[in-house]
C-alpha cells in the first residue's frame, strides 16, 4: 500500500504517570474533547494526508476514541522504550514511503496548524533532513533545550535531566514538532542508543545524528509558548483548558457572537453558535451543541450534548437542555429541564417545566408542536406527544403515553382535557 504524504506520526503510547489515571493521558479532555483530537486536527490542518498514531498504554481506549477517523493508522508500541523507539517502529508501515514525515506528541493539545504548515513548507523548500520547530518560553522546565553554536546554528537537543547547569538556563526549547525526511530518519534512528538519564531511546538524539551524517538540520523558532503547553499533570490540563477556552470564545466572537462575560462562560470545542446570538454569564455549553442566530442564552443555562437551538430561541436562568431540538422563536426563560424533546416553533415553555424523560431504565421522548403554551410547573412523563396549539395548564402532569391533540387544553394531575379531545396514544 502506498501512502499519501505528507505523513504525520503522533506519539501517544505513554501512560503519563503524573496524571495518576487509569485513562491514557492523551484521552484526558480539554474543553470536552480528548487532547489527541486536537493534535490530529493540527496535523491535518497543516496538510498531513496520512496520520499514524503510536499507541501503547490503554491502547484500546485510544483506538476506540479515534475509530471513525478514516485517515488514521495505528502502530502499537507494547513496551515504551522511548520516543525514538516509538518512531522507529513505524518503519514497516512507512516502508514504501519516501518524503516528509512530521512527528508530533499527543500531549500538546494547543498546537496550532499554522506553524506546523510553515515547517512543512520550509522543509520542502530547503530539503533539510530535519527541521524542528522551537519555542522560546519564560519557564523552560520539563522541556528538552535547544543548543546552538556561536553562529546560532543548531547543534543538538539536551533533555532536561541530562542538562549541565548552564544548559538548564536556556529558554529555547524543543516542543517535539519535527519534520524529518524519509528514509534518512531510519538511518539516524538506527544509530541512537540509550546512554542517558532515563535509559531510553530518545528521538531528540536523531537531529544530532543527522548532522553527524552530514545532513542539513535546522531549528526554527516558529512556535509560541501557548502552542506547546504539554500536559503531564492535572494542573497542566487545567491550564490548557483555560487557553483553549479563550481560543474557542475568541473564535465565536470573531464570528459575531456576543459573550457578555467570557470568564464565567464555558463553551465546548464542538459547539457551534450563530451570529448575533448573546451568551449571558454562567452559561455552560457542553458537548456537541448547535445554536442558531439571534438566540439569547443564559444567564445560568446548561446546554448539553445533542442540543440544537434554531434561530431566535431564548433560554434563560436554570434551564437545562439535553439531546433536544428547539425550533425557532421558542422561549424557555426560567427553571426548566428539556431532555430528549423535540419542541416546535414559538412555543412558550413556562417556568418549572420538566420533561420526565427517564423511566428508571431508559430515556423516552417528548414531542411538542408549534405554538404550544406550557404553564408553570408542568411535568411531561415521557413518552408524550403534544400537538400544535395545545395549552398545558400550570401544574399539569401529563402521564406517560398521552397524546394531546392540537388546540386542546389540559389541566390537573393527571392532566385531563377541558374539551375531551385527548385520548391515550
Ligand atoms: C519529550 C522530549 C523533550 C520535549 C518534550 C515536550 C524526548 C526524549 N524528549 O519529553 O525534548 O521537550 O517531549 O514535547 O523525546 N511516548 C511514546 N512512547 C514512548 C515514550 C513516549 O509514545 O516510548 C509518547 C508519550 O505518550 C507522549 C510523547 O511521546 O505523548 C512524549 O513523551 P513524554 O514522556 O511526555 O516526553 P517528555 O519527557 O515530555
Ligand atoms: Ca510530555
Amino acid at each position: 500500500m502506498s501512502l499519501n504524504g505528507p505523513v504525520a506520526i503522533i506519539l501517544a503510547a505513554g501512560q503519563g504517570k503524573r496524571m495518576k489515571s487509569d485513562k491514557a493521558k492523551v484521552l484526558h479532555e480539554v474543553c470536552g474533547r480528548p487532547m489527541i483530537g486536537y493534535v490530529v486536527d493540527a496535523a491535518r490542518g497543516a496538510g498531513a494526508r496520512t496520520i499514524i498514531v503510536v499507541i501503547g498504554y490503554a491502547a484500546d481506549q485510544v483506538l476506540e476514541s479515534l475509530h471513525d477517523e478514516p485517515d488514521i493508522l495505528f502502530v502499537t508500541q507494547s513496551e515504551q522504550l522511548g520516543t525514538g523507539h516509538a518512531v522507529k517502529i513505524c518503519r514497516e508501515t512507512l516502508a514504501d514511503y519516501q518524503g516528509p514525515v512530521m512527528v508530533l506528541v499527543g500531549d500538546e493539545p494547543l498546537l496550532r496548524p499554522e506553524p506546523l504548515a510553515d515547517l512543512l513548507a520550509r522543509q520542502e523548500q530547503d530539503g533539510a533532513a530535519c527541521l524542528l520547530g522551537t519555542a522560546k518560553v519564560h519557564d523552560p522546565m520539563g522541556f528538552g533545550r535547544i543548543l546552538r553554536d556561536s553562529a546560532g546554528r543548531f547543534l543538538r537537543i539536551v533533555e532536561e535531566r541530562d542538562c549541565a547547569p548552564e544548559e538548564k538556563a536556556i529558554r529555547e526549547v524543543n516542543p517535539s514538532c519535527y519534520v524529518f525526511q524519509l528514509p534518512l530518519l531510519w538511518d539516524a534512528l538506527d544509530q541512537i542508543g540509550t546512554s542517558n538519564a532515563q535509559h531510553e531511546y530518545y528521538l531528540t538524539d536523531a537531529p544530532e545524528r543527522l548532522l553527524a551524517m552530514g545532513q542539513k538540520v535546522m531549528a526554527l523558532n516558529v512556535l509560541r509558548a501557548d502552542d506547546i503547553l504539554g500536559i503531564n499533570t492535572r494542573q497542566h490540563l487545567a491550564q490548557a483548558a483555560t487557553v483553549m477556552q479563550a481560543r474557542i470564545q475568541d473564535h465565536w466572537m470573531t464570528e459575531g457572537v456576543t459573550i457578555v462575560d467570557p470568564q464565567n462562560t464555558y463553551i465546548d470545542g464542538r459547539a457551534t453558535i450563530g451570529r448575533d446570538t448573546v451568551i449571558h454569564p454562567f452559561t455552560v455549553i457542553s458537548g456537541q451543541v448547535k445554536i442558531g442566530a439571534r438566540c439569547q442564552v443564559g444567564p445560568f443555562t446548561h446546554l448539553r450534548d445533542g442540543t440544537v437551538l434554531e434561530n431566535d430561541v431564548e433560554v434563560g436562568a436554570f434551564v437545562e437542555i439535553s439531546r433536544s431540538h428547539i425550533d425557532s422563536g421558542t422561549i424557555a426563560r426560567h427553571l426548566a429541564y428539556l431532555g430528549d424533546a423535540s419542541v416546535g416553533r414559538d412555543v412558550n415553555v413556562g417556568a418549572g417545566t420538566i420533561t420526565a424523560n427517564f423511566d428508571g431504565s431508559r430515556k423516552n421522548e417528548t414531542q411538542i408542536g408549534d405554538r404550544v403554551r406550557i404553564g408553570a410547573g408542568a411535568v411531561m412523563v415521557a413518552p408524550v406527544a403534544i400537538d400544535h396549539d395545545a395549552v398545558i395548564g400550570a401544574g399539569a402532569v401529563i402521564t406517560r403515553g398521552k397524546h394531546i391533540k392540537s388546540g386542546d387544553t389540559v389541566v390537573g394531575v393527571p392532566a385531563r382535557s377541558l374539551s375531551a379531545r385527548t385520548d391515550d396514544r
